[in-house]
């Protein structure tokens, strides 16, 4: 198989174009499945305090023969820990098993309580104590990038945010792209396929690559240059969606695709979670 792309982010530090996503799997899974995806060949892993499976991921990582240093780990500050970043990302390292993680993301900017340019001061500090190599964002909207920027002079290296065929959030990819901000997609899959694998442009793509409609996704996802964390807890899947480096969709197929765009979220919209 040809070799995993890896992405420079604007700090200097690499990370792996493909990760496993955990959200809505126990810690038990969360283990099982970051143990399988290390031994197919993933080399990062996405998780987050509120998923509450930290343990889990820590148990793969003291399990697995893959040194850490080759393992990039994510993990991310919660909503109500937005002012208490110190003892989240210690809370996050000890269940982790890890001294740093190499990227903490702001969870959310929650924009009513107008707390998210102090929780990022709050990670520049982070930073500096070496607890995370990287720092970076979900769910932020250009005027909240645009505020975190102007009043703190640190730019994220990720905006994690939905992104998926359905949700192709065109605008903001731009905009982060000007900023050398890396576009990470959450629910690349679109939570399980629903709405895009039975569509005919997908399963017409499928039939000519001899590949599936989930791998032709996660394919779209790195021929546009985006960062994708596709979640499984099943061995097979995890298997089949990292086996997407043995081809390339052409330009004018990445146009098709295009038109699958209708702006539907699977999440919340970022100025309504608070
Ligand atoms: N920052 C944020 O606010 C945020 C929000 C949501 C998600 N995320 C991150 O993004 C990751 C991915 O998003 P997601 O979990 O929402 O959804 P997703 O990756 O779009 O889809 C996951 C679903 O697709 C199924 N699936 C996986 N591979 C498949 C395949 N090859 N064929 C058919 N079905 C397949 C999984 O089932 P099985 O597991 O049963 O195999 C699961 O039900 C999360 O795990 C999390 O790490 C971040």
């Amino acid at each position: 198989m040809a070799d995993q792309p890896i992405i420079k982010l604007r700090d200097g530090n690499m990370m792996p174009q493909l990760g496993l996503g955990v959200w809505q799997a126990s810690v038990e899974e969360a283990r099982n499945a970051a143990l399988k995806a290390l031994e197919v060949g993933y080399r990062s892993i996405d998780t987050a305090a509120i998923y509450e499976n930290e343990e889990g991921v820590g148990q793969a990582l003291q399990q697995t023969d893959v040194a850490r240093e080759n393992i990039f780990v994510t993990t991310k500050l919660w909503n109500e820990d937005q002012l208490n970043w110190q003892q989240a990302i210690e809370s996050s390292l000890k269940k982790l098993q890890l001294e740093y993680v190499d990227l903490y993301l702001m969870h959310w900017p929650c924009p009513e309580k107008d707390n998210y340019v102090k929780a990022w001061q709050g990670m520049i500090e982070l930073q500096q104590q070496g607890l995370t190599k990287s720092i970076g964002v979900c769910n932020f909207q250009e005027k909240h990038l645009k505020r975190l920027i102007d009043e703190t002079g640190v730019t994220p290296v990720i905006n994690q945010v939905e992104l998926h065929p359905m949700l192709q959030q065109r605008e903001l990819h731009a905009w982060n792209a000007m900023h050398q901000i890396q576009t990470e997609s959450w629910s690349p899959l679109a939570q399980g396929g629903k709405g895009v694998f039975d569509r005919d442009v997908i399963k017409q793509l499928a039939k000519k690559y001899g590949k599936t409609p989930a791998q032709v996704v996660i394919r779209w996802h790195l021929d546009s240059g985006l960062v994708v964390i596709p979640k499984s807890v099943t061995p097979s899947r995890i298997e089949e969606n990292f086996h997407v480096f043995d081809f390339r969709l052409e330009k004018t197929e990445i146009s098709e695709i295009a038109k699958m765009d209708s702006g539907t979220r699977l999440g919340p919209h970022p100025d309504e979670l608070n």
